[in-house]
């Protein structure tokens, strides 16, 4: 631990071993991707493909099988620390795995998630995101719900943001339920007015969970960024899962929009693998994993 508390990394690049790094030709460059090539992806046309990640070893497995990106997502505190909810992961615990995971990786762009009451005021959403990028090594941070306040501020400091609408796991107290959110049109209207205000304010990925498919669809239309969908459809920009989930390993029910890749594969490596072509060539979400 240093001076001020925090633990300190350190790990070399050497000690970090990837097999057979040419197997997959999307990791021919090892140049990690910026915020430009996921936007120039939506322009293509071509899908992003997203997981989360919490550690180094899954980190470099994934990237090497070649998915654009790494969500360090603070469901962690479910699938990793066990615990009912998001809301007691601690900024500490953020930067502690998104360390982890950037270590690991060489191309996939990194994410870090801001945990609840992290960005409760502009001013703490920057000190926030800073440990996140400073010590953590993520190159975007994400906040739950229309916080454009935040997201202006913080993109003035020059900070990368997604937002996150539709089902948002920090307010599950306030929502009693995980469920689909938008399906009336008052609702439906809102969040496309949210989600154009988010990209006003400079956010440059979005993610919709739990999302009715043609809400999904209509506001990927309508935004510039890229939109990333979790339960909300295939005509998003790009599909983010939790890992543990895909991987049928995770402690509670999987949920319906996910699917259990490890189903057909013979390894972990085969299962992410199947998800990535999957999540390239629309195959996935089927309509039986939408709302
Ligand atoms: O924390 C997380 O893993 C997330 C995804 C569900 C999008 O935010």
């Amino acid at each position: 631990m240093n001076s001020s508390g925090w633990i300190e990394f350190r790990f070399s690049k050497a000690d970090i071993h990837f097999n057979d790094m040419n197997q997959y030709s999307s990791t021919a460059t090892l140049k990690p991707l910026s915020i430009n090539d996921l936007a120039a992806m939506k322009q293509r046309g071509e899908k992003i493909s997203c997981l989360t990640a919490y550690d180094a070893s899954f980190s470099a497995l994934i990237d090497k099988v070649g998915v654009d990106m790494l969500l360090v997502g603070d469901s962690l505190g479910m699938v990793v620390q066990g615990q009912h909810t998001t809301l007691p992961v601690t900024v500490r615990d953020m930067v502690y795995h998104a360390r982890c995971v950037s270590q690991a990786r060489q191309r996939a762009f990194i994410i870090a998630d801001l945990p609840f009451m992290a960005y409760a005021t502009p001013v703490m959403a920057a000190k926030n995101a800073a440990k996140l990028m400073q010590l953590g090594g993520a190159q975007m941070v994400k906040l739950e719900g229309p916080k454009i306040d935040c997201v202006s501020f913080l993109v003035d400091q020059g900070i990368p943001v997604c937002g996150h609408l539709g089902l948002l796991p920090q307010s599950i107290n306030q929502l009693g339920s995980y469920k689909v959110q938008g399906k009336e049109q008052g609702a439906a209207e809102k969040m496309l007015a949210d989600a154009l205000q988010l990209q006003q304010a400079g956010a440059g990925l979005l993610i919709l969970e739990c999302v009715p498919a043609a809400l999904a669809k209509d506001i990927s239309a309508q935004l510039t960024i890229p939109v990333i969908g979790i339960g909300a459809g295939v005509d998003c920009d790009g599909q983010v899962l939790v890992l543990y989930d895909m991987l049928n390993i995770g402690i509670g029910k999987r949920p319906r929009f996910s699917k259990n890749f490890m189903s057909d594969a013979a390894n972990i490596e085969e299962a992410i693998h199947a998800y990535h072509q999957a999540v390239k060539q629309s195959l996935f979400p089927a309509a039986e994993h939408s709302f």
